[in-house]
């Protein structure tokens, strides 16, 4: 058995074909989708295969869509939607000031923020990229829930280039306070070798992701704790947040 290799499953064109599939929409996408709907410039930090953007023109927002992700192989598969503005980079590459009624972060994007500092200056950024009065939506997994334990699915997909792939994530673990370690494998009988890719994501009380909000000049002005809008508790597994500058 020929030794695994390594790779990243946002910027490996091989992996990046499959997110859709692997990460079907559901109530989150909605959730997001209906914020969109009601904003006329949005921008999705993290848009990845860009997903949501991609729905709200067929849905008919007429307004100002910008989607943005460091990862040009996820990248490549939004910009199958043309009527978008793709932009390949992170919050540091482009200086957004104060043109957007609304950002979003999706799919636990806020989670790939590992440092205090990466998140303080991602939050920063956002501050500054939204219009007055524009709000920012995003959501974080509860750790109270310690969710990582449960994070041991499998799956078969077949790309759209027919390339039939099987997954599954291991070893999931706490490598250190707030911040999780969990490693995807990936095989095909098409490749030679099996792919690993380890990810890390951190882990925030709600106490802390506020205290981070608020020294960006952020305010909480909804919370939920499930994508049906129901109140947060900690008895719940997301952290669903929209704030506004201050
Ligand atoms: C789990 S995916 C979510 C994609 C999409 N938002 C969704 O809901 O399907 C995480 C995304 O975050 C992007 N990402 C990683 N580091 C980032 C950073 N520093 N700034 C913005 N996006 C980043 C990755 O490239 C990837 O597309």
């Amino acid at each position: 058995m020929p030794e695994p290799e390594y790779s990243d499953d946002y910027t490996d064109p091989r992996l990046a074909i499959f997110y859709d599939q692997l990460n079907p929409w559901g109530p989150d996408r909605d959730f997001y989708l209906d914020l969109v709907m009601a904003a006329d410039s949005v921008l999705d930090v993290g848009c990845g295969t860009g997903s949501v953007l991609r729905k709200a023109r067929p849905a008919g927002h007429t307004g100002r869509l910008v989607g943005l992700d460091p990862a040009a192989a996820m990248l490549n598969q939004a910009k199958a939607s043309t009527d978008v503005d793709w932009i390949h980079g992170d919050l540091g590459s482009v200086p957004f000031d104060q043109e957007f009624e609304l950002v979003i972060m999706t799919g636990h994007v806020f989670q790939v923020f590992l440092t205090d500092n990466e998140i303080a200056a991602a939050l920063t950024a956002v501050r500054a990229a939204l219009a007055d009065g524009g709000r920012f939506a995003f959501e974080t997994l509860n750790p109270r829930l310690r969710p990582w334990e449960r994070w041991t699915n499998q799956a078969e997909v077949v790309a759209a280039d027919g390339t039939v792939v099987s997954t599954a994530n291991t070893n999931p673990r706490l490598v250190e306070r707030g911040i999780v370690e969990v490693v995807g494998r990936f095989s095909s009988p098409n490749w030679e070798r099996e792919v690993l890719c380890p990810s890390r994501f951190r882990f925030v009380e709600v106490e802390e992701l506020d205290a981070f909000l608020s020294e960006a000049g952020l305010a909480v002005v909804e919370r939920y704790g499930l994508w049906d809008r129901r109140p947060f508790t900690e008895q719940l597994p997301e952290i669903i947040t929209i704030a506004t500058g201050v």
